[in-house]
Order: structure tokens, then C-alpha cells, then sequence
């Protein structure tokens, strides 16, 4: 711990999102981002003009190494999540890695292990999770006000942005597939995606994926960076209400729809076969409005400073990491229904 009694955060890769992360962490109290590692000479120059009193390096493992760092956060692509996890859990540092946990189920299996044999807290930032509208998805779901849930369908659309190194289903679908463990109160027990590579060899840019879980539950993944609109939107239909969340919407995320449909319970001839409709009220919950990475940012020190439990820790990464992979497996055998297996406690 630092002076005052501050935990010194580094966060590892100043690219798009580390920026994000490195400010909110700034303006936590109990914190003092201490260093800021990237490769990248002119990143490094770029945090120093916004935080002058903030060190830089570009030599990761001065943060995992560094003895006068007690967290680091990893914003890095990737392929590198393992290994500066890793390196910084062998030295005793709390980790946040950005979502997905890593390119793997052996590597965050790995991960999981280390940090409970460490007593270190790992937390992944699955951001949606800390949002007002999937708390009050899930807590609608919990309290029974949807009903039993048929299916879901998700789109994550936009144009862009390309990764280098993973495709549009690890670098999209981690965000959906937390949502819906998250909300659901359950990880799939299968899986299956198609996808195509349009512009860049190998690299799906459009994949729609399949998730089975217990029960007769259904859920559809949409994503694409192939998109001409920018579309973040889910749907939960349920046998009581239906909802719908539209996180391009700046205020009225969510709207619940009082509808339904139901079946006739006995019919012996066609003439007595009658659907019933409900068209009832549509309305939009109240919601508190607060930055997700605020609240993730808050809550990795909650864990650190109060023993928190991690909301979205290592196992509940790992568990999205399992179902990425069993959709690769799936997607490069043109979208077979993949089973996938958990070890006991890691759901
Ligand atoms: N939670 C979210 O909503 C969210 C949003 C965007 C990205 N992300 C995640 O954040 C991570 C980074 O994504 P990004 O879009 O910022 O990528 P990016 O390419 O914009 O930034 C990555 C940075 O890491 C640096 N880097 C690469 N290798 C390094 C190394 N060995 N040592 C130090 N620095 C290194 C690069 O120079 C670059 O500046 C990914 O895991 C991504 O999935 C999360």
C-alpha cells in the first residue's frame, strides 16, 4: 500500500479503453494510479501530458514486478491478458483484466488457480454487469416478473473496429455472453455459431451464435463489425412480460411490454384452437444513470480494501471463455451444437 494508505494501481496498455480506465481510476480516492505501461512510445506520451505526475514504462513488468505496485490492469489485446496476469499474480498483485479473460480455457483455468492459491483477487471486467439496466434485468428476472424466460435475442453491430489478432465473436459476443450468465443465473450447456471472414483472411467479421441452456432456454448472439448502424440491443421474452434493452437509447434503456401469448390448455378439434393475446401497458423502469467502469473501478477496490466478493471473477470469466471457445470449435465445424463442459465451482 502506498502513502495515506492508497492502493497503487498500474494498468498495462494505453490503446482505446486503458485511457478509460486510467481515468476513473484517478478519480477514486483510495487509489493512486502509480504507472502506465505501453509499447507504444507515443501513447505513453499522450497519458503523460493528461496525468504529468503519473509514471510511464514500456516494459510491462515493471508493473507486475514493481514493488511499489499493489493492483495492476490489464488493457493490453488479448493474446497478452495470460501472461501479465500471470506475471502479476506470481508477484503478489491484485489483476483486473479487461474482458475476455484470456485466449483460452487452459490459460484462465490456470488464472483461477493461481489466484485463489495466491489469495489474490482477480476480477474481470465483464462492464455491462455493473450497468443500471442489467442489474434491473436481472433483478426482474429473479423476481419472477417476466415469468419463465423463452429465449433471448442480442445484437451487437457496428462498423468496425477491426482486431488483429481475434475475431468479431471473441472481441463482441464476451459482452453478451456475460450479460446473459449474469441475468439468466446460468452458463449455457451448448453452443453453436456460423460466421464469415469478409475482409480479413481467417478473422470472422459476422458470426451469429446459439446458446442452449438448462430447460428449454434459447439464446441468439448477433455481432458484426460489418454493420452500417451502431446496434446494441437485447430482447427477453418471457411467458409473463417481455422486455427490451436498447443501450444506444441515452435514457430509456429499458422498456417492458406487458404482452403475451398463451394457448388453448385442451382442444380436440381445430375449431375450438384459439390463441389468446394480451396487449397490455409498455413501461420504462427508472434507472440510475453512472458510468459501468465507475462502478467495475469501485468495486475491483471493494474486493481489495473490504473482501468483496468479485462479482465477475476469475470463474465467471473463465465460464465466458469456455463458451467462446466452444463456439471457435463450433464455427470451424460450419456451426456443429458443441457441448460444453465445466469443472465443479467454476460456473
Ligand atoms: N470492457 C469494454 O467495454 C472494452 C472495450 C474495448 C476494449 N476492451 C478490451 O480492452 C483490451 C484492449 O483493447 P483496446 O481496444 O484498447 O486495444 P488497443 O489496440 O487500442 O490498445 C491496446 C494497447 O496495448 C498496447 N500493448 C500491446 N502489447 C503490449 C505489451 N506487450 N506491453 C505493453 N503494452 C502493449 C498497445 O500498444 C496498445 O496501445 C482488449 O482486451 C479489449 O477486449 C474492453
Amino acid at each position: 500500500m502506498g502513502g495515506h494508505g492508497k492502493v497503487r494501481v498500474a494498468v498495462i496498455g494505453a490503446g482505446y479503453w486503458g485511457p478509460n480506465l486510467i481515468r476513473n481510476f484517478s478519480q477514486l480516492k483510495d487509489v493512486e494510479v502509480s504507472l502506465v505501461c505501453d509499447v507504444d512510445r507515443s501513447r505513453l506520451d499522450h497519458i503523460r501530458d493528461l496525468y504529468p505526475h503519473v509514471s510511464v514504462s514500456d516494459n510491462y513488468q515493471e508493473a507486475t514486478r514493481g514493488t511499489d505496485v499493489d493492483a495492476i490492469c490489464v488493457a493490453t489485446p488479448v493474446r497478452w491478458h495470460y501472461e501479465m496476469a500471470k506475471d502479476a499474480l506470481l508477484h503478489d498483485k491484485h489483476v483486473m483484466v479487461e474482458k475476455p479473460l484470456t485466449s483460452d480455457v487452459g490459460q484462465a483455468e490456470e488464472l483461477v488457480q493461481l489466484a485463489e492459491s495466491r489469495g489474490r483477487v482477480l476480477l474481470v471486467d465483464h462492464t455491462f454487469e455493473y450497468t443500471p439496466a442489467v442489474n434491473k434485468i436481472r433483478e426482474m428476472i429473479v423476481n419472477g416478473d417476466l415469468g419463465e424466460i423463452y429465449y433471448v435475442s442480442m445484437s451487437r453491430l457496428n462498423l468496425g473496429l477491426f482486431q488483429k489478432d481475434i475475431n468479431v465473436i471473441w472481441d463482441l459476443a464476451p459482452h453478451d455472453i456475460s450479460i446473459l450468465n449474469f441475468t439468466l443465473g446460468h452458463s449455457p450447456e451448448a453452443v453453436s455459431a456460423n460466421g464469415n471472414a469478409n475482409i480479413l483472411p481467417d478473422i470472422e467479421d459476422v458470426a451469429m451464435l446459439t446458446l442452449y441452456y438448462p430447460g428449454n432456454l434459447i439464446a441468439y448472439i448477433q455481432v458484426s463489425w460489418l454493420d452500417p448502424r451502431k446496434t446494441r440491443q437485447a430482447t427477453f421474452v418471457g411467458n409473463r412480460k417481455m422486455l427490451v434493452y436498447d443501450d444506444v437509447e441515452p435514457l430509456e434503456k429499458l422498456k417492458v411490454y406487458d404482452k403475451g401469448v398463451e394457448g388453448p390448455k385442451h382442444y380436440d378439434t381445430f375449431g375450438e384452437f384459439q390463441l389468446s393475446y394480451r396487449y397490455g401497458d409498455i413501461y420504462t423502469p427508472f434507472l440510475d444513470s453512472h458510468e459501468p467502469l465507475t462502478m467495475g473501478c469501485k468495486h475491483f477496490l471493494d474486493c481489495i480494501l473490504r473482501d468483496a466478493l468479485p462479482k465477475s471473477g476469475g470463474p465467471e470469466g473463465l465460464s465466458v471463455v469456455r463458451v467462446l471457445e466452444g463456439a471457435q470449435r463450433s464455427l470451424k465445424k460450419g456451426g456443429a451444437k458443441e457441448a460444453i463442459e465445466y469443472k465443479r465451482g467454476d460456473q
